[in-house]
């Protein structure tokens, strides 16, 4: 089990290079889901990176905090001035014990464990942080994704003041990706991640003593398709049928949001 900080390099090109990413879209569905949470509720946002959605939720005053395995991102997250609530840690062995009511963990986090014990160990460890009757949001890219978009695929992007160069080969046979990124003529960074069968997931769910609420096409909030790439995890320690009608309709608002 590698604890190697693979962002390390790229951690400090890591924000110009996500600008485009849609992180609104998570920020809503985050902050859709609280309908679900007593009040006052304590939030962690795990696998971070440079903490864009936790400084967005910090400015709505939530008492959040986040951790991270790569040293390099959290202090490239690091604002100038102001509260940055973050520890360097491990997804698949987190020490906080019933401690949040609420965890979310984003935009792919889960697909960079790299293997089915890897995966096993960080949903048992994310559902430990939780209280009692606490609520995890995770997302995982789909092979959908990777297949259309990233597979044996060559671009090059402008982000702002650099340019980075992306080559992803994915084999089809671990269903691992390898992306090296190369900002302007200098040294490529590699990361991997892995996609999994939402059975495995679902699988990996259940063994961790979670209970699945809704699992959505993040695009719509409607059932995962064979088109789908990327899927919305919501899912609880407790039983899910006490949230009926109040995930119902947190479910109903985020399909008005996102259409
Ligand atoms: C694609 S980035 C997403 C970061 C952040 N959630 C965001 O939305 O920008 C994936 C993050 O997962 C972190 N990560 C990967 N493996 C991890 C692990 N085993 N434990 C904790 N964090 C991990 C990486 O360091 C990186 O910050």
């Amino acid at each position: 089990m590698s604890t190697a900080d693979s962002f390390a390099e790229l951690a400090r090109f890591y924000d110009p290079i996500m600008r485009h990413v849609d992180y609104d879209r998570w920020y809503l569905v985050a902050d859709a889901l609280t309908g679900l949470l007593p009040r006052p509720f304590r939030h962690l946002d795990a696998a971070c990176g440079t903490g864009v959605l936790l400084h967005k939720l910090l400015r709505d005053g939530w008492n959040t905090c986040g951790v991270d395995l790569s040293v390099s991102m959290v202090r490239a997250g690091k604002p100038a001035s102001g509260k940055w609530p973050v520890a360097v840690g491990d997804l698949r062995a987190l020490p906080y014990a019933d401690s949040f009511d609420y965890v979310t963990c984003l935009f792919d986090s889960v697909n960079f464990l790299l293997s089915h014990d890897e995966l096993a160990a960080g949903i048992r460890s994310l559902a430990d942080c939780l209280s009692p009757d606490g609520v995890l949001y995770f997302d995982v890219v789909t092979e959908r994704m990777v297949l259309d978009h990233f597979a044996d695929q060559e671009w090059t992007e402008r982000n702002g003041k650099f340019s980075t160069r992306w080559k992803c080969d994915y084999d089809r046979t671990t269903r691992t990706v390898e992306t090296r990124i190369q900002v302007n003529s200098g040294e490529s960074y590699t990361l991997y991640e892995r996609v999994y069968e939402l059975d495995e997931i679902d699988d990996a769910v259940r063994r961790a003593g979670l209970q699945l609420i809704g699992a959505f096409d993040a695009e719509s909030w409607r059932r995962p398709r064979r088109k789908t790439v990327r899927v919305d995890y919501v899912v609880t320690k407790g039983d899910p049928k006490r949230f009926g009608t109040a995930f119902r309709n947190i479910e109903k608002h985020v399909q008005s949001l996102l259409r």
